[in-house]
C-alpha cells in the first residue's frame, strides 16, 4: 500500500492534472488538500479537454473516489458549475465525490474583500485570480468562518450567516465600498445551492482513514506550487493556503505516519502567473518563445504565464521542504527547437554565493542567477514514451538536472495526454507505485 502526494516543484502550472490523471489509475481514492477554484489542472484524454479546478482529476477516472478536503475552499456555484459540466461529459461526479463537512465556504463578498485590498493604492498588489479565496482563509484563520457542515445546516447556517455579513457590511462601509450586496438574497441563493450539495457532504477524514484501514491507496494532488505556500513560497506573492507536502495531512485528516512518499511535478524550464520575484524570469524573445512552444497562458483567468530557465536552486529548496522522493517532469517536448538551454545552477548576490533561498522580494531582486548552458537536441521529443528512444542531448539535459538538484527524476513528460509519458523502472517512483523492483 503507497499513499503519495503529487504537487507543484515550482510556482504553479506544472501539470499536475495530466499526472494525477495518469497516476490516478492505480489509486483506489484523489483527495485534495487545499486551494479552491484558484486552481486549474487541464488533462487531455483523447480529443476531449477538461480543465478542472475544484474536483480532484482523480474524478475522470471511472469508479475512483474524489475527495475534497477540509483544507479546500469552496464557492458553492463554481463547485456546481463544474460538477454540471463535468456531469454532461459523461462523468459520474455525484457518485464519486465526497466533500468534506469542515471544508469552508466562499462568499461574494469574498471578492469584495479581495478587490479592495488588490486595489489599495498603497499596496502592492500580489495579482490574485480575484476568486475570494485569500479573503475566505482570512475568516477561516480567524475563526469566523462557514463551512459546509454549516452551509447544509439550515439552522447553523442562519445564525453564522448573519454574523458574517454584518462583519463585511461593517468592513465595506469602513472602505467605502459602493457596491451593494442583497444579503438576503445572497442566503436565499446559497440555502437552495445547499440543498444541491448536501447528499455529498460528508466527514470526509473518517471517510478517508476507514479507505486506509481497508487497504484502499490514496493519491493527494496538490494545487498551486510550493513557491506559493502561504508559509515557505515566496511571502508574500502567495496564495493563502498550505500547498507543500505537509499541507496533505492537515488539509485532509491523515496523519503524517500514513503518507509515504511525495512527488514533485516540475516543468523542465518554469512559469509564474501573476506578481512576485521570478529569479530566472526571461522577459524578452526567449521568454516570448517558451511561452508560445509551452502555450503558457493560465488555465483559469487566461493571463500569459511568466517564462524562464529551469531553477537548480529553487528546486533544492522546494526539494528540502517537500523530501521529494522523485521529481515527475513535464514539457519536456516545449524545449526541442533550441539551439542552447540555459539553466540557473546556482544565486549569487553580490559577488557571493548563497545556498539558502532568500525570505523577502527585496533579497530575491538581488539574485544575479548563475547559468550553465547545455546543447539544445533539435528534434522533436513530443510523445516519446521510453527513455531510450529520447534524443542523446535531452538524457543529458534531465540527467544534468538530476545530478544538480540531487532529485531523481522518474517520470518524464512530453506531451499533454496520458501516453506521452514515461516512468522510469528502476526509479523509486516506480517502487512507490509497486511497478517495479528496484
Ligand atoms: P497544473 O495546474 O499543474 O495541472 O497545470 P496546467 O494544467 O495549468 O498547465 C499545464 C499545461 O501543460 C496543460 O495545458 C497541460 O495539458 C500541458 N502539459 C502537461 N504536460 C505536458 C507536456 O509534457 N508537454 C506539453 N507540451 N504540454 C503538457
Ligand atoms: P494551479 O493549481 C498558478 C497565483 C495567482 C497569484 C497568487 C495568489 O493551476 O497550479 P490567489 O487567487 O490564490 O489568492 O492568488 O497565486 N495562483 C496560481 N498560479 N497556478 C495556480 O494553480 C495558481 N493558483 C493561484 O496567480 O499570483
Ligand atoms: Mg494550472
Amino acid at each position: 500500500m503507497s499513499n503519495l502526494v503529487v504537487l507543484g516543484a515550482q510556482w504553479g502550472d506544472e501539470g499536475k492534472g495530466k499526472v494525477v490523471d495518469l497516476l490516478s489509475e492505480r489509486f483506489q481514492v484523489v483527495a485534495r488538500y487545499q486551494g479552491g477554484h484558484n486552481a486549474g489542472h487541464t488533462v487531455y484524454i483523447g480529443e476531449r479537454k477538461f480543465v478542472l479546478k475544484l474536483i480532484p482529476s482523480g474524478v475522470l477516472r471511472p469508479g475512483v473516489r474524489a475527495v475534497i478536503g477540509n483544507g479546500v475552499v469552496i464557492d458553492p456555484a463554481a463547485l456546481l458549475e463544474e460538477i454540471d459540466a463535468l456531469e454532461a461529459a459523461g462523468i459520474d461526479v455525484r457518485g464519486q465525490l465526497c466533500i468534506s463537512n469542515r471544508a469552508h465556504v466562499i462568499f461574494p463578498f469574498h471578492r469584495m474583500v479581495e478587490r479592495v485590498s488588490e486595489g489599495r493604492p498603497d499596496r502592492v498588489a500580489i495579482g490574485t485570480t480575484s476568486r475570494g479565496i485569500g479573503p475566505c482563509y482570512e475568516d477561516k484563520i480567524a475563526r469566523r468562518g462557514i463551512r459546509m457542515a454549516d452551509l447544509v445546516d439550515p439552522e447553523s447556517l442562519a445564525t453564522l450567516y448573519r454574523s458574517l455579513a454584518e462583519d463585511k457590511n461593517t468592513t465595506a462601509r469602513a472602505f467605502g465600498v459602493g457596491e451593494e450586496f442583497d444579503y438576503d438574497g445572497i442566503l436565499a441563493r446559497y440555502r437552495a445551492m445547499a440543498d444541491r450539495l448536501r447528499p455529498l457532504v460528508c466527514d470526509t477524514a473518517k471517510l478517508l482513514n476507514d479507505a486506509i484501514g481497508q487497504g484502499q491507496n490514496i493519491l493527494f494532488e496538490g494545487a498551486q506550487g510550493t513557491m506559493l505556500d502561504v508559509d515557505h513560497g515566496s511571502y508574500p506573492f502567495v496564495t493563502s493556503s498550505s500547498a507543500a507536502a505537509g499541507g496533505a495531512s492537515v488539509g485532509t485528516g491523515i496523519p503524517p505516519t500514513r503518507i509515504h512518499g511525495v512527488l514533485g511535478v516540475s516543468k523542465a524550464y518554469i512559469t509564474r502567473v501573476g506578481g512576485g520575484p521570478f529569479p530566472t524570469e526571461q522577459d524578452n524573445p526567449a521568454g516570448e518563445r517558451l511561452r508560445k512552444a509551452g502555450n503558457e497562458y493560465g488555465a483559469v483567468t487566461g493571463r500569459p504565464r511568466r517564462c524562464g530557465w529551469f531553477d537548480v536552486p529553487l528546486l533544492r529548496y522546494t526539494g528540502m521542504v517537500n523530501g521529494f522522493d522523485s521529481l515527475i517532469i513535464t514539457k519536456l517536448d516545449v524545449l526541442d527547437e533550441l539551439d542552447r538551454i540555459p539553466v540557473c545552477v546556482a544565486y549569487r548576490v553580490g559577488g557571493r554565493t548563497v545556498d539558502s533561498m532568500p525570505a523577502t522580494q527585496r533579497e530575491i531582486d538581488l539574485i544575479e542567477p548563475v547559468y550553465e548552458e547545455l546543447p539544445g537536441w533539435k528534434c522533436s521529443t513530443r510523445g516519446i514514451s521510453q527513455w531510450e528512444s529520447l534524443p542523446p542531448r535531452a538524457k543529458d539535459y534531465l540527467k544534468f538536472l538530476e545530478e544538480r538538484t540531487g532529485i531523481e527524476a522518474g517520470c518524464i513528460s512530453t506531451g499533454p495526454e496520458r501516453n506521452e509519458t514515461m516512468i522510469l523502472p528502476n526509479s523509486a517512483l516506480a517502487r512507490l507505485l509497486k511497478m517495479g523492483t528496484a
